[in-house]
């Protein structure tokens, strides 16, 4: 079953073959890689292949990240959404094996309410649908939006710790906390 999430102004659906240009206009853009590293992409086949590992995650791990559309415009704005993150090589504070929330728009899309908007019915689904028992959340330090969002959907702050030497925050939320 594919995975797919309505909200009151967007549609949450799993990336498709046909979504390359919109992951390249995404993650080619400078703005929106300020706090991910810097290192935006520069190639249709980079794009491909994030696309080849989103659709890996849904077929390996029964979820990913969900493309988010404006209902109105049919726009591709971004993704928003859950992550199994794996092994060794996407750890992160120490943790391997963990589900974590996140969220990366397009700019224009941005200070809409879209992050929130979406990431509430991610954790939902996570809680309700997938019956995760924890979901965490990481921001680096300097990026207040992100940080004010994984505390405005209810994410509690844990400890700082580094990314790569850049100072970042980590954030847990427990089904058992989520449900009351
Ligand atoms: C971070 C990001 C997802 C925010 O998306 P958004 O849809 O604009 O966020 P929202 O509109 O839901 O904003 C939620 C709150 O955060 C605040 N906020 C958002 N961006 C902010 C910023 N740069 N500085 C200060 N506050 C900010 C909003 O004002 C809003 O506050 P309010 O609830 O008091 O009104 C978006 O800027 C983005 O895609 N950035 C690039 C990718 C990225 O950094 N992802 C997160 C990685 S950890």
């Amino acid at each position: 079953m594919s995975l797919y999430l309505e909200t009151e102004r967007l549609i949450l659906k799993e990336f498709q073959d046909t979504d390359v240009e919109n992951i390249f206009k995404l993650d080619s853009n400078i703005e929106v890689h300020k706090y991910l590293g810097n290192n935006p992409i520069k190639t249709y086949k980079q794009a491909e292949e994030i696309i080849s590992f989103f659709k890996k995650q849904y077929q390996e791990n029964n979820i990913g990240r969900f493309a988010a559309f404006e209902k109105d415009s049919g726009n591709f704005i971004g993704w928003s959404g859950l992550k199994l993150n794996k092994g060794n090589k996407e750890s992160l504070n120490g943790f391997t094996n963990f589900i974590d929330i996140g969220y990366r728009f397009i700019p224009s899309f941005w200070g809409k309410g879209y992050a929130t908007e979406s990431a509430i019915a991610c954790l939902n689904f996570g809680f309700k649908e997938m019956n995760y028992e924890i979901i965490y959340g990481a921001a680096e330090t300097a990026n207040i939006g992100s940080n004010k969002i994984l505390q405005k959907i209810g994410l509690k702050y844990v400890n700082d710790f580094k990314v790569e030497n850049t100072d970042a925050k980590w954030y847990e939320l427990k089904k058992t906390d989520y449900d009351q």
